[in-house]
């Protein structure tokens, strides 16, 4: 690996566009996105309702593809990857978190955090050892043979976070995190999230809370699929 790429942001985003085509209308989603974020930043996003929040969340995450521009991560180019190639860097880089827990209903807490190792090649024994110590950590082990509809909100979120830490990513993409949360069990997502940041993790966060917001360094403001404002802040 050259300089450029060790010494440049995590994430650079050029003249980066999303349009949806659906039947007869185009909606411009992202229209002319440049943004750079450093390892080991926190930044949280926001803005209304349709201003183009996750979409720009799913691009960097490499869940979507974006209709312009580039996509530098880690230095390379990744905006016109296929899908095949998107999965290996996801997979080596990246951990989730949604709004909506997004747990498996079948699988119980365990087997939905070993989930997210199964495609790395890593003995069951390993992967079984590496979803008890992320359970661990994020206080859920001893509700490991439960199963999701038996846990409460917050219990459900601590278990997507074990579930996005297993791999050991280096960026964390949390779209509304504690949208779904009341305030206490909100607050414990985001002091995780913090804990995490200290230990290194970049993470990218969608919120609509202010207080959450302020956990970040940066804000990155969207409007219309524009960044209209960064407000840069101490954190608190
Ligand atoms: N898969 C899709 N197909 C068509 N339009 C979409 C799709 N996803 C998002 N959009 C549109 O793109 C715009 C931005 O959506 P989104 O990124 O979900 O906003 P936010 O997360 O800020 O609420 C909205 O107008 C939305 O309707
Ligand atoms: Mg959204």
């Amino acid at each position: 690996m050259n300089d450029d790429r060790q010494n440049g942001a995590m994430i650079r985003l050029q003249g980066l566009s999303k349009s949806y085509q659906t039947a007869d209308i185009e909606t411009l989603a992202l229209d002319g996105i440049d943004i750079a974020i450093e390892r080991g930043e926190f930044v949280s996003i926001m803005g209304p309702s349709g201003c183009g929040k996750s979409t720009l969340l799913n691009i960097i995450g490499m869940l979507d593809s974006p209709t312009y521009g580039h996509y530098f991560f880690l230095g390379e180019d990744i905006a016109g990857y296929g899908e095949r190639k998107l999965a290996n860097i996801r997979k080596a880089h990246i951990g989730f978190i949604f709004q909506s827990f997004n747990l498996i209903d079948e699988l119980s807490v365990r087997e939905n955090v070993e989930l997210a190792l199964l495609y790395h090649k890593i003995p069951a024994k390993e992967r079984r050892a590496r979803a008890d110590m992320v359970m661990e950590k994020v206080g859920i082990m001893h509700r490991a043979k439960h199963m999701p509809s038996q846990l409460s909100g917050g219990q459900q979120q601590r278990v997507a976070v074990a579930r996005a830490l297993v791999a050991e990513p280096d960026l964390i993409l949390a779209d509304e995190p504690t949208g779904n949360l009341d305030s206490a069990h909100g607050q414990e997502v985001m002091d995780m999230l913090r804990a995490l940041n200290d230990e290194g993790a970049t993470i990218v966060m969608v919120t609509h809370s202010p207080s959450h917001a302020d956990y970040a360094k940066r804000t990155i403001n969207l409007f219309d699929g524009h960044v209209v404002t960064e407000d840069i802040r101490e954190v608190i």
